[in-house]
C-alpha cells in the first residue's frame, strides 16, 4: 500500500510554510540531517495535537546531490536537478537546495510553531535559502487576482496524479517535487483591462470559467498548461500558494508528480522553449526568482534515512 507524507494528498488549506535549506557539508552533517528528516512526520503529529481541527500536515523532501550522498547508487527513476532556462529575457532560474520542509495547516501559527521545532533540531548543520509563508488569498485567488486550483485533480485522481506507483516498486508511494518561486509585477498588471487578464489566464476572472477557443489565445496561461499526449491530458498536483508583503508579492509554484517530465515539458512550453515559437504571456508580468526539484519519500523510505 502506498504511503504517502501527510501533506502530499490533501486538498489546499489556509496557511503554508515553505523552507529550503542547503547542507553545506553534506558528507558530514547529511546522517544527521536524514535522522532529523525522518523524525519530521512524528514532529508533525505531535504539533498537530495542539489543535486536530487546523489538519496540521507535512512533507520533507531532498535534492538529488543530498540524496546521491546518503543513497549511493540507489535513486528514484528520473529524479534529477531542476534545469534552468534563459530565453529571450525570460528566466527560470535553478537556485538548489537540499532539503525542502513544506507545512499546510489552516493556522498559520501551527506552521510556525513546527517549522521553528524542525529548525532548532536542524541547528547548524543548514542554511536558510528561502523561506516562504503562504496565505489563502480570498477565495483561494492568486495575487492577480483569479481563482488558483479551479482544474486541480481531485479526490481520488490526486494519489494516482502525485505518487510514484509499482512502477518504480522501491519507491512506490513517494513523489517528486517541482518548485518555483515567481514574483509578480502586479503594478503593470494591474494596468491591464480586465479582458486582456483574462486573455492571458485563458479563464474568466470572476469565476473562473475557461474562455471558448475561439476567444481564448494560443499564448494564455491554459493552453499553454493543458498538454495532451495521446487521449491523455498531462496532469500534476499543485498546492502553490500566494504569499509576499505590500512590497513583493508572487507565487510560491509547488507541484507533485509520479514523473517529473510532466512540468518540465508545462515549463517548457511556458517559457518559450517547446519548439513552437510561442510562451505564456503571463511570463511577461512575473518571473521566477528560484527554481528547484526535490524528492518526497514515501513514510516507509523516510524511516529508513535514519539508518543512512
Ligand atoms: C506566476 C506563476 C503562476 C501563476 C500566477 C499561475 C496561475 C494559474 C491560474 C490562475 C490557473 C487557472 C486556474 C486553475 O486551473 O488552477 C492556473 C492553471 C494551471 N497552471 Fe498555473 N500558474 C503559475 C505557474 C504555473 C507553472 C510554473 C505551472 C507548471 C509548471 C503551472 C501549471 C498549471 C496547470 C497544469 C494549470 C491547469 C490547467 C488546466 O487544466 O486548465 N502554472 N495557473
Amino acid at each position: 500500500m502506498p504511503d504517502p507524507q501527510s501533506g502530499i494528498i490533501p486538498e489546499p488549506s489556509q496557511s503554508s510554510l515553505f523552507l529550503i535549506l542547503s547542507v553545506p557539508h553534506p558528507v558530514q552533517d547529511g546522517p544527521a540531517v536524514a535522522k532529523v528528516t525522518s523524525r519530521i512526520p512524528n514532529l508533525t503529529q505531535k504539533v498537530a495535537k495542539l489543535d486536530p481541527r487546523a489538519k496540521l500536515v507535512s512533507v520533507a523532501s531532498l535534492g538529488s546531490e543530498l540524496w546521491d550522498i546518503l543513497f549511493p547508487g540507489k535513486r528514484p527513476r528520473g529524479f534529477r536537478p531542476f534545469k534552468s532556462i534563459q530565453v529571450a529575457g525570460r528566466s527560470a532560474p535553478a537556485t538548489g537546495g537540499d532539503l525542502l520542509i513544506h507545512l499546510i495547516s489552516r493556522r498559520q501559527d501551527l506552521c510556525f510553531e513546527l517549522a521553528t521545532r524542525i529548525r532548532k533540531e536542524l541547528g547548524g548543520t543548514v542554511d536558510l535559502l528561502d523561506e516562504v509563508h503562504g496565505f489563502r488569498y480570498l477565495d483561494a485567488r492568486d495575487l492577480t487576482g483569479f481563482i488558483d486550483g479551479t482544474e486541480n485533480p481531485k479526490g481520488k485522481q490526486r494519489a494516482e496524479v502525485a505518487l510514484i506507483g509499482q512502477e518504480d516498486a522501491d519507491f512506490a508511494g513517494g513523489s517528486f517535487v517541482f518548485t518555483q518561486r515567481y514574483v509578480h509585477d502586479l503594478e503593470k498588471w494591474e494596468m491591464l483591462p480586465v479582458r486582456e487578464q483574462e486573455k492571458i489566464i485563458g479563464r474568466r476572472k470572476r469565476d473562473s470559467v475557461e474562455l471558448s477557443d475561439r476567444t481564448k489565445p494560443a499564448t494564455s496561461h491554459i493552453s499553454r498548461t493543458v498538454i495532451e499526449e495521446g487521449d491523455e491530458e498531462l496532469e500534476i498536483v499543485r498546492h502553490s500558494f500566494p504569499y509576499g508583503t505590500t512590497s513583493e508579492r508572487g507565487l510560491f509554484f509547488i507541484a507533485y508528480t509520479g514523473n517529473l517530465d510532466i512540468p518540465e515539458k508545462m515549463l517548457a512550453r511556458m517559457m518559450g522553449t517547446s519548439g513552437d515559437g510561442l510562451h505564456d504571456h503571463l511570463m511577461d508580468f512575473s518571473r521566477a526568482v528560484s527554481g528547484a526539484n526535490f524528492f518526497a519519500p514515501s513514510l516507509r523510505v523516510l524511516r529508513a534515512l535514519a539508518k543512512s
